[in-house]
């Protein structure tokens, strides 16, 4: 992959920050970091062409991750955003080792958030099954029971990723799909629900409904893609390479099919935003 440095600016400020995923999921990360940091210049990649990163192996997500994060460097980057649960659980540590001086922020399923609203003391991760197998999220795991004893029960979400991806959002099987992953959960007391992977906030309404159907009173869903833009504003002041102009700009990359994700930010983001494909 070669960049090309079309937002290359004069000062660290005013250089963009770079957020990848495997796909589109990391689109419900970009609204919460828009609309806390509408100034910033934002270059998002979309490895739809390699996607779901949740099935491959950690070999894979970790090449891929690299890859990226040194095309988004070479694009002039001041920071950068692991707007994926998978990739961060297997590449974050790395990423950090290889830009020590670089402001990385990951993300991981909001297991702490959900086990100070919970009340059956019982919370659902929703995730894929690459970032439950982690040895990252298991140590989040272990500690969080210890130091809550709330049971988190984790539910691998097989091929839900993949067909948000397709933009099936709505469509009878993505609700069946959702419906067997919230029921076992809810059945086993559940009323609070992480989202581990930035795919499914697109899918959250779907979510909330199949809890209701099997059952559930009512439901807590959690997603950290705010937290995410909390902690980008928080490590952009320290480091004092805010930008404070006029409103930002955001490009898109991706591996997959330009057109495709072109009608994803329309769509998910209302938004149209330059989409390049990168072979
Ligand atoms: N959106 C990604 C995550 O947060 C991964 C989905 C996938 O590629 O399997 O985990």
């Amino acid at each position: 992959m070669t960049a090309t440095a079309s937002l290359a600016a004069s000062t660290p400020a005013g250089q963009p920050v770079g957020i990848f995923d495997s796909g589109i999921g990391g689109l419900s990360v970009v609204r919460h970091i828009r609309a806390q940091l509408p100034q910033e210049n934002l270059l998002y990649f979309a490895d739809s062409g390699f996607a779901p990163y949740g099935d491959k192996t950690d070999k894979f997500v970790i090449e891929r991750s690299l890859a990226i994060a040194d095309f988004l460097l070479a694009a002039g980057c001041k920071a950068l955003v692991i707007a994926c649960n998978t990739a961060t659980a297997s590449a974050v540590h790395l990423l950090r080792e290889r830009y020590p001086q670089l402001p990385i922020v990951g993300i991981e399923p909001g297991l702490k958030p959900a086990a100070a609203v919970t009340r059956t003391r019982t919370v659902g991760v929703m995730a894929t099954d690459r970032t439950l197998s982690s040895p990252k999220f298991q140590l989040l795991h272990q500690q969080l029971t210890l130091s809550t004893g709330v049971r988190f029960v984790t539910q691998a979400c097989s091929g839900l990723a993949d067909l948000i991806e397709e933009g099936e959002l709505e469509s009878e099987k993505t609700v069946a799909l959702v419906q067997r992953y919230v029921s076992a959960l809810v059945a086993e007391r559940a009323d609070t629900l992480v989202l581990g992977c930035t795919h499914y906030p697109f899918v959250q309404s779907v979510i909330e409904s199949a809890a209701r159907k099997a059952g559930a009173d009512s439901i807590h869903v959690v997603d950290t893609g705010i937290a995410v833009a909390r902690q980008l504003t928080r490590l952009l002041d320290h480091n004092g390479i805010r930008r404070d102009e006029a409103e930002g700009t955001l490009e898109a990359f991706t591996s997959g099919d330009a057109a495709a994700l072109s009608r994803r930010f329309d769509r998910l983001l209302h938004i149209s935003s330059p989409v390049r494909e990168i072979v």
